[in-house]
Order: C-alpha cells, then sequence, then structure tokens
C-alpha cells in the first residue's frame, strides 16, 4: 500500500517544488509584457482593473444588504401576519369559536400568497385550525432547524431544515387574559425569497457589469485623448534623433504636458540649428582636410618632374574602376584619398634615388621598395589617416604572393590596394621615366592583360580592359569636394 502511494507523493513534492519556478517564469514573462505595452493599453488596463474591482465590491455588498433587506422583509411580514392572528384568536379559542378561528386562519393564507401553511394549535401542539384541513387534529412536532429570532414576547422563527430547508416557520404564541391557550404557526416560503435574491443579484451584476463595460470604453477613449501627446513628443524626439523633424509639435493645452511639448519644440529648434552648423562645419573641415592631401601628393609627385600628376592620374583611373564596381558613395570617397596618398612614402626616398636618370640597382631598387613602409608609418602618425594604411602599404603586393613587403595574395590583399595596383602600374607605364619613354596604351593593356593572375586580380584586370574600352582613359568625375589636380 505504501509503496504504491510513494509514486504519487513525489510527484506531489516534484509538483510543490516546480510551482514556484513557475510561478516566478509566469509573474516575470506578464511583468516583460506590461513593461513593453503601450502607455495607452496601461492606463486603460488599470483603471479597468480599478472600475471592474470597485464594480465586483460594490455588487458584492449591494446584493448582502439587498439580500438582508428582502429577508427581513418577508420574515417581518410573517412575523407580523401571526402576532397579529394570536391577538385575535385568544378570544375564539376562549369561546371555542373554530368557524371564527378558520376564517382568521383562510384569510391569512389568502392575503399572503408566500405562506405555505397557517394553524393555530393549542398548547400540547395538538392542531385546532389549519390552512389544509386534512391536518385538523393532528399532533405538530417541535420545529427543529436553526433559530432565526426570538422575540420578547415568546415568537420564535425558525429557518427548518430538516424537511425541504426551504421554509421559515414562525410561532407566535397565544396568550389572552394571562393564560397561554396555544400558539399560531405560519410556514413562509422560502423559495420566493431565494428567487427574490436572485432576480436583485441579476440586476445588480447586471448595473455594475454594464458599468465596467463603459468604464473599460471610456478608459480607452480617455487613454487615447491623455496619450496622444505623449505619443507625438516621442515621434519628435525620434525624428530628431534621426534629423528628419520638420516641424514644431502642437500645443494642445498650457499644462504640465503642454509646458513639456513647448519646451521640446524650443530645443528641438536649437538641436537642428546646431546640427546644420555641424553640418556646414564638418563639410568644411572635410573640404580643408582634402585639400592638405591634395597639397602633400601633389608635393611628393612634385619631387619628380616625371611622376607629376600621378597620384591624381591613379585617383581618378581607381574611382572609375571602383564607380564599375558599385562602390558606396563613401567608399568611393575614402578610394580617392587613399590613391592621392598611396605613395606617401616616397617622401624619405633619397633624391639619388627617386630622380636618378637610369635604372636602379638591387640596393637601390631595395630602398626604393621600403616607401610602402615608410607611407604606411607616416600615416599612422594621425589616427584620422589610419584607414589609408593598407592601401598604402599593400599597392605593391602581386596577386600570386610576388609582391612587397608582406607576399600577400589572393583576396589577402586589400580591394584598394589591388584596384590602385592595376591603376598606379598602367600610368607609370604610359609615362615617360628617366630611364625609358612611355609606351604605347595599347601595349600597356597588352601587358596589364598578360599579369592578370600574377600581377593583378583577374576579376579587377576584367574591370579595367572593360573600361578602357568603353571609356578610354577620359578623366573621370570628381568624387571628393575640392578634388582635381
Ligand atoms: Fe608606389
Amino acid at each position: 500500500m505504501s509503496a504504491g502511494l510513494r509514486p504519487a507523493a513525489h510527484k506531489t513534492e516534484a509538483y510543490r517544488r516546480r510551482a514556484p519556478a513557475f510561478l516566478k517564469a509566469g509573474f516575470s514573462s506578464l511583468q516583460q509584457g506590461y513593461r513593453s505595452a503601450s502607455l495607452r493599453f496601461k492606463i486603460a488596463f488599470l483603471v479597468v482593473i480599478l472600475i471592474t474591482s470597485t464594480s465586483f465590491v460594490l455588487s458584492i455588498v449591494t446584493v448582502q444588504i439587498m439580500n438582508n433587506y428582502i429577508l427581513n422583509e418577508i420574515v417581518k411580514r410573517g412575523e407580523s401576519v401571526a402576532k397579529s392572528l394570536a391577538a385575535s384568536a385568544g378570544y375564539n379559542l376562549l369561546s371555542k369559536d373554530l368557524l371564527g378561528l378558520d376564517n382568521l386562519v383562510y384569510k391569512a393564507k389568502a392575503a399572503n400568497t408566500d405562506m405555505l401553511y397557517v394553524a393555530i394549535v393549542d398548547p400540547a401542539m395538538k392542531t385546532i385550525v389549519h390552512s389544509a384541513a386534512d391536518m385538523i387534529g393532528e399532533t405538530r412536532p417541535v420545529a427543529r432547524g436553526r433559530l432565526f429570532s426570538k422575540a420578547a414576547d415568546g415568537t420564535r422563527i425558525t429557518e427548518l431544515t430538516d424537511t425541504s430547508g426551504s421554509i421559515f416557520e414562525i410561532r407566535s404564541p397565544i396568550v389572552f387574559m394571562g393564560r397561554h391557550l396555544g400558539s399560531v404557526v405560519i410556514g413562509m416560503d422560502k423559495s420566493i425569497l431565494v428567487e427574490a435574491q436572485q432576480k436583485v443579484s441579476r440586476m445588480v451584476l447586471l448595473v455594475f457589469g454594464t458599468i465596467a463595460a463603459l468604464g473599460a470604453f471610456v478608459s480607452s477613449l480617455l487613454a487615447t485623448f491623455l496619450i496622444r501627446p505623449i505619443r507625438e513628443l516621442s515621434t519628435g524626439v525620434e525624428e530628431l534623433k534621426h534629423g528628419t523633424a520638420k516641424s514644431p509639435l502642437k500645443v494642445y493645452s498650457q499644462d504640465e504636458l503642454g509646458r513639456l511639448t513647448q519646451s521640446f519644440n524650443e530645443m528641438s529648434a536649437l538641436i537642428t540649428d546646431q546640427r546644420g552648423r555641424l553640418t556646414r562645419y564638418a563639410r568644411d573641415l572635410e573640404e580643408a582636410y582634402v585639400s592638405m592631401v591634395k597639397v602633400v601628393a601633389a608635393a611628393i609627385d612634385a619631387r619628380d618632374a616625371y611622376t607629376h600628376g600621378h597620384s591624381a592620374r591613379v585617383a581618378r583611373l581607381s574611382l572609375r574602376m571602383g564607380q564599375r564596381l558599385d562602390l558606396p558613395a563613401d567608399d568611393l570617397r575614402d578610394l580617392e584619398v587613399a590613391c592621392l596618398l598611396h605613395d606617401v612614402g616616397k617622401i624619405k626616398t633619397p633624391d639619388s634615388i627617386l630622380l636618378k636618370a637610369a635604372k636602379l640597382d638591387p640596393e637601390e631598387f631595395r630602398e626604393m621598395m621600403h616607401h610602402v613602409e615608410y607611407g604606411a608609418s607616416i600615416l599612422s602618425w594621425a589616427p584620422s589617416l589610419a584607414k589609408y594604411i593598407p592601401s598604402t602599404r599593400h599597392h605593391h603586393e602581386w596577386h600570386n604572393g610576388q609582391g612587397y613587403p608582406d607576399g600577400l595574395q589572393g583576396d589577402d590583399i586589400p580591394l584598394f590596394a589591388a584596384i590602385i595596383s592595376i591603376a598606379d602600374a598602367f600610368d607609370a607605364m604610359t609615362s615617360d621615366r628617366p630611364y625609358r619613354r612611355a609606351i604605347f596604351k595599347a601595349e600597356a593593356l597588352r601587358r596589364i592583360a598578360r599579369m592578370a593572375g600574377t600581377q593583378f586580380r583577374p576579376d579587377l584586370v576584367a574591370v579595367f580592359m572593360a573600361l578602357m574600352e568603353t571609356e578610354g582613359d577620359q578623366a573621370a568625375p570628381r568624387v571628393v569636394a575640392g578634388g582635381g589636380g
């Protein structure tokens, strides 16, 4: 037996342990849902809860009061009739006027439809007169049930529970000339009371239900009305954050919310004005910065009459490739600056090497190769220029890994560096150098096509070839403000 009960006991214990966690999770989920709900919902929800709970409590109290009132009315009426009968029946009993007694009982019963029976009994509880004639002569048992009330004159009201359980029996003693002659017994139908109570309960619930429903509807409307300025303020803050604010918010009132909206409008105007100024300053700063980069690039190119304008030409060619690759505007701007700075390291290359009219010997070539590292080092001095280090350092890397300084290969070579590599080579081949003359563009293109997959990225070579075929090496539109040269 105990073994059979054990699993059930374990299960109960497991539920008991899990219940708090489950309730905690449910409560936490409700809390989370409430936090993320809209303000309108929260206000409407709280008002509805308030109205519903108030209506619920009021309806219970009202029903209780009404129940007591109806009960008292019925019982008092029965008690009143019983006492009245007892007062009238004394003389008839003494004079043994059964007809008069019968008349009294009949009238009382006829006047009160909720009386189940009316009887007059002698002190030994033997029925003398009864509204049901067949009960005459019967001895009534002592009423067993809950004593409802007892008056000073001996009138007792008992709620019978041993029969149908739906009767209030009222017994009022008949005392005449100091003698106890018997009692009036009246049975009041409790089901009428129950019916009346249910009717009242239904009406009260209907009234308060209607109040609660109306309250919910009105609170929803009220919440919408109250929330409107707050919602517009919230939208205004979002628009201000994203810089899309168009017009001041409407001020609906002169209360705290109205003053808040007014202050927000003033603050918004101030921020929009300052944002405009900052944008203009940023544009001026950017133009100044780009101009400086161009000056630096031009200064580097100017050291050597043969490379004059080289960086600007590389920038134009690279930009056109970038446009064909559908690079975003910001990337195109960075690509142009990267091109202008790609040979910045040559500022440290000695004139004896940079301007040498003959071909460089291996030692000199090694020194020339260092210009990419010098460039990366120079750019590392300014955090705003650090993003151009990869293209400066790696624009002499080869696709097959045979380039310098790090021997990167394939896609490890940054995109900008791979683009600059092609434009740089094309411009170098088609420009006069101290130790050789420029070659024809067609020959330069053939050499670049031949080096696709070894020195250059094949897909970028394809882009470059297509570009040259359709557009030639015409100047590209300027991307960076104040560009050119
Ligand atoms: Fe270079």
